[in-house]
């Protein structure tokens, strides 16, 4: 048997992650896979019952778990607080103990959301990207930060803000083993995203990029800069196989991406360790506190990041190939979740719970 320390969050987190739970729970009835759940509160509902929005009992219950399933943490009910209790700070938290470097966010277009991607179909069909986004570095951690207050030369005093984009040679190689790894086992090419025109932490990003590729000489490398990529996704996205980029640049990209896939409510993630820890999964999508408790968003997001962890925690590569194909049957079918519903090409919009009964009904 083996644990999954389970996160609920905050906003539509609980709601997701029930409906991903049938799901795997209906998987592991066909494929024959056992699996004890560990409810454990992050966030702001953590907040609520004790106090701080990441506890060492979660994060205990973590570590002593095979793989960890987190939903969405964030409320604006929280945004008064002091950025140390705020929800996403538990987050990032979670991130760094359980020392989460990895994140890999595949964008992967079905085709038969085609038509719902913002970009034309013949841009749009066959866009299958691995980004890997550093998740435990740059600005987002780095030191020295925060809000101070200074004199002005016209005496003055006013306030200034401030973080550290900051790497070291050995959190950027092994982000770039990680993903010239994943390279190796797509198309074989690795674009190394950066601001290496102007950042001196990219130009190091580069540098040591550019000496790890030469332990994969199967594997292409290009550069591009951040402002390029970004307009890059949205005029050739089928250009790129892995975006290897920090953690500031994959945030940003990924959602941007994401739309690609016709809803940010379509794309899952899994967040990998060293493997002296367990791995985290959970959908890129927020919380989205104005939709929560309707039955309303799309659970697909955490659906598959649940056939992530399958894959990559649990080597279960068939009941992760079951998830997919059920999802895939579902759209096919014309059934939609509310962000990625036509009402003029006769599709079912569908709630969050009926699309999940759809699903789990197609895992045979
Ligand atoms: C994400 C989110 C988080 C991040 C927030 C909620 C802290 O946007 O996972 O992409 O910035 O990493
Ligand atoms: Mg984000």
């Amino acid at each position: 048997m083996k644990n999954i320390a389970v996160l609920l969050g905050d906003g539509c987190g609980p709601e997701i992650i029930q409906q991903a739970i049938r799901v795997l729970d209906k998987v592991s009835s066909v494929y024959n896979l056992n699996f004890k759940y560990n409810y454990a509160s992050i966030g702001g509902r953590s907040y609520d019952e004790t106090g701080l929005p990441l506890t060492e009992k979660t994060i205990q219950t973590c570590l002593s778990s095979d793989a960890v399933l987190l939903g969405a943490v964030g409320d604006w009910k929280y945004d008064s607080l002091s950025p140390e209790l705020r929800p996403e700070k538990a987050l990032l938290g979670i991130r760094k103990k359980l020392n989460l470097f990895a994140n890999l966010r595949p964008v992967k277009i079905f085709d038969e959301l085609l038509n719902t991607s913002p970009l034309k179909p013949e841009i749009a069909r066959d866009v299958d990207i691995m980004i890997v986004r550093e998740l435990t570095g740059d600005v987002y951690f780095g030191e020295p930060k925060g809000i101070i207050k200074k004199t002005t030369l016209d005496n003055r005093e006013i306030k200034v803000g401030f973080n550290n984009m900051i790497y070291d040679e050995d959190e950027i190689a092994r982000i770039a083993h990680v993903a010239f790894k994943s390279a190796q086992k797509r198309k074989k090419r690795v674009c190394c995203v950066d601001k290496a025109n102007v950042l001196d932490v990219s130009r190091l990003f580069r540098e040591i990029t550019t000496e790890v590729s030469k332990e994969y000489n199967d594997v292409e490398l290009s550069y591009m800069y951040v402002d390029n990529c970004a307009m890059q996704l949205i005029q050739n996205p089928r250009q790129f196989d892995v975006i290897l980029t920090g953690n500031i640049f994959g945030d940003i990209l990924s959602d941007e991406a994401s739309t690609i896939c016709g809803s940010l409510g379509m794309l899952p993630s899994a967040s990998l360790s060293d493997g002296k820890t367990p791995f985290m999964y959970e959908p890129i999508h927020g919380s989205a506190p104005d939709l929560a408790g309707k039955n309303a968003v799309n659970p697909i997001a955490t659906i598959l990041s649940v056939a992530m962890m399958l894959n990559y925690s649990f080597n279960e590569k068939l009941a992760h190939d079951a998830i997919y194909r059920a999802v895939k049957d579902v759209l096919k079918e014309g059934y939609r979740t509310r962000d990625i519903y036509q009402k003029d090409l006769k599709q079912e919009l569908c709630s969050t719970s009926k699309i999940t009964d759809l699903i789990i009904e197609k895992i045979v």
